[in-house]
């Protein structure tokens, strides 16, 4: 018998179950009870879950609310594109905005801060994605995604977006720089 012809017995679902397949039956059963007690479990327990808040908010309010960070605590300007530096105090709220094709403004924390990090769209879905530690979030115009975070080592980490968002999706790239307490 092959599946392309019709069972030779016409009522087949009344069949008894194969051992095997029973077997495989139940494992796969087994299999998907593990992993929906990890899904709970992984955001408890797993590093690569975030406890995100989320708000509404709207582009106008949130651009406002990172121009005035900008305007009080730009410390510097990267040569290209004139890109401020903001170096917020730790603590503080810190506004991010993701937009074609950037991420605005380059921010600079304090290794062993903690920082409310809020980030919206201005425009288009966008992900972001921090490299090299695995921290995702996707960002969505009229919502403003709220991350705590607490940089544990010194250095650049570089932001990319990985929600394809056209055709400068593979420039949007923004940093943070990590520097050493007290400096
Ligand atoms: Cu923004 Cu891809």
């Amino acid at each position: 018998m092959t599946s392309i012809q019709p069972p030779a017995a016409t009522i087949w679902w009344k069949q008894p179950l194969d051992r095997v397949e029973g077997t495989w039956i139940a494992l796969a059963l087994v299999w998907s009870l593990i992993m929906f007690i990890m899904m709970p479990l992984w955001h408890v327990y797993g590093k690569q879950n975030l406890s995100n808040e989320a708000y509404r908010t709207t582009p106008e309010a949130f651009i406002a609310k990172t121009q005035a960070m900008v305007d009080q605590y730009t410390v510097r300007t990267e040569t290209n594109q004139n890109m401020p530096v903001v170096r917020p105090p730790p603590g503080s709220d810190v506004y991010l905005i993701g937009r074609l094709w950037q991420w605005w403004p380059l921010l600079e924390f304090e290794k062993g801060q903690t920082y409310r990090l809020h980030i919206s769209s201005m425009d288009w879905q966008h992900g972001f994605s921090v490299q090299p530690v695995n921290i995702n979030a996707q960002i969505v115009p009229g919502y403003e995604m709220v991350l705590t975070v607490t940089p544990d080592t010194s250095g650049d980490q570089t932001i990319i977006c990985n929600e394809y968002c056209g055709i400068g999706h593979h420039n949007m790239v923004g940093k943070i720089y990590v520097t050493e307490g007290g400096s």
